[in-house]
């Protein structure tokens, strides 16, 4: 438990976000229906809640009028939420466009195309993505209290700590990226990478995924500033920020949930149910969000090339690849679609690179693709029935994906093999447990699917075992106490030092 200087009440954690962990939805007859949203930051900080106090401020997804708001806001609350509302110029500017369009890809080390320079196209974008952050700030203001401690997450909210600072100079911050933070040569191109870089060192903790975006962060600081920089703080003092720590707080999974799950009957039924849909087949598991950093067509088509080197794998085998929809109104995420559709079989020259040239009438064609989301259950039991699980972001901050898969895949009596993409903030952790590969590299993963198809069960043992320890002792729940108890270290040592 958080300790308080004031011993009157009990600290509260104010987690900012920028979505909300619920997303309500009006359907035709006018009924609300208030979904649990995927993504990895909901899934986490879902198991910690019984153990904090906690408020989680963030955006609920869509633009509503005033009547809806109250009902949603109601609703919010009554889930320990609060709603942060955007209208909807705000939200094609800020979240489509300033963090989705700008920052997302340069985090991901994608440069914006040449002929459309982002210093052109994108100072609307940034006006409105200090406007968001403004906003933010306020609803955080709005609940506030003396003491609490404040944990702002990811790229969306970079100008919070600034703002928040100035407004209550006591305020305990921390903040966590849940991306890569790049190198500084590619975070330098950035127009506004001076605001950005000084309102971050106004909070008391940074947390990072792993310890090469950490030295990214503090390249980046000596680089742009001229603070005094160590190799875990920052002297932000002389900018009226404090004494910044800078910390590795890798996240993890819950993965009691999975093991649970897929205790369950009606689990236990999907999982014999594909069993026998894929009789006689081995599965190839491939569950992205449909975002181009995930590297589903670099997947595909090194699918391809495998069936080319081993066709006698065409009738033995099938690629499973879900692909959630994902920020559908940013436009390189359709053109990703129309990409990966025409992959996938649209276009009848790739139809005959992947699926055509490879199908047979008895087994039907070898990727089985689908568009959607699926429930927690249905992704256990696909999980589990996954003889083999293919990642291939060609970068990614952590990619819980590959930690559930080693989860699901516990118990088995021949567990399955991940093949990891290098350029995932796992492939640091679960490297040892995996196939490692170089997602560009189309050979190489397509060896390496041959690999794991080959691979005797000694060696997928010894693999699992190592993967499944690591997912075990860093859950999801010890990733959120550790960054507290280092919020709460910064914070008391700043206490420290300006009582000196
Ligand atoms: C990444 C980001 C999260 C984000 C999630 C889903 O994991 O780091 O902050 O919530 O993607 O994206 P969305 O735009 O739908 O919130």
């Amino acid at each position: 438990q958080l300790q308080t200087k004031h011993s009157h009440r009990r600290q509260k954690v104010l987690v900012v976000a920028n979505r909300l962990p619920t997303k309500p939805k009006r359907d035709a007859d006018g009924n609300w229906t208030f979904e649990r949203c995927s993504g990895g930051l909901v899934s986490c900080l879902a198991g910690i809640r019984a153990k904090f106090d906690m408020v989680w401020l963030g955006w609920p997804g869509a633009d509503f009028n005033d009547v809806e708001k109250d009902i949603v806001a109601n609703e919010a609350m009554k889930q320990g939420c609060y709603p942060v509302f955007l209208r909807q110029n705000l939200i094609d500017e800020y979240y489509n466009g300033f963090a989705n369009n700008v920052l997302w890809p340069l985090f991901h080390y994608i440069m914006p195309p040449f002929d459309k320079g982002v210093n052109e196209c994108s100072t609307g974008q940034w006006e409105a993505y200090r406007k968001a952050n403004e906003i933010f700030t306020e609803a955080i203001l709005s609940v506030y209290e003396d003491d609490d401690y404040v944990w702002i997450h990811d790229y969306h909210l970079m100008l919070v700590p600034k703002f928040l600072r100035e407004a209550k100079p006591d305020c305990n911050i921390g903040w966590f990226l849940h991306t890569p933070f790049p190198s500084a040569e590619i975070y330098r191109t950035l127009p506004w990478r001076q605001e950005i870089i000084e309102s971050l060192l106004h909070a008391n903790l940074l947390g990072f995924h792993v310890y090469d975006y950490l030295r990214h962060f503090l390249s980046s600081c000596v680089q742009l500033t001229s603070l005094e920089i160590s190799a875990h703080s920052v002297d932000a003092t002389s900018i009226g920020g404090c004494i910044v720590t800078c910390a590795t707080v890798p996240i993890g999974i819950s993965p009691d949930e999975f093991l649970t799950g897929l205790q369950k009957p009606e689990v236990k039924q999907q999982i014999e149910q594909l069993h026998e849909q894929y009789a006689g087949r081995k599965v190839i598991l491939g569950i992205d969000r449909l975002d181009y950093m995930k590297g589903i067509p670099h997947k595909l088509m090194s699918f391809g090339r495998f069936l080319e080197n081993h066709p006698d794998w065409a009738d033995k085998c099938v690629l499973v690849q879900l692909a959630v929809p994902s920020r559908r109104d940013v436009p390189e995420y359709q053109r990703l679609q129309r990409q990966v559709h025409e992959l996938v079989g649209d276009s009848a020259e790739v139809r005959r690179q992947i699926s055509g040239k490879h199908s047979s009438i008895a087994t039907g064609v070898p990727v089985i693709y689908m568009d959607s989301s699926m429930s927690p259950d249905d992704l256990s039991a696909l999980y589990n029935v996954a003889d083999v699980a293919l990642i291939t972001s060609l970068r990614d901050g952590m990619n819980l994906v590959s930690y559930e898969y080693i989860a699901c895949q516990h118990g088995k009596t021949v567990p399955g093999v991940l093949i990891l993409s290098e350029f995932a903030g796992a492939a640091q952790s679960l490297g040892a447990g995996s196939i490692r590969v170089n997602p560009w590299h189309l050979q190489d993963t397509a060896h390496a699917i041959y690999e794991a198809l080959m691979m005797g069960s000694e060696e997928r043992e010894a693999l699992h075992d190592y993967a499944f320890k690591y997912v075990s002792e860093h859950t999801a729940q010890k990733w959120a106490e550790t960054f507290l108890q280092c919020l709460q270290e910064a914070c008391s040592d700043l206490m420290e030092v300006t009582s000196q």
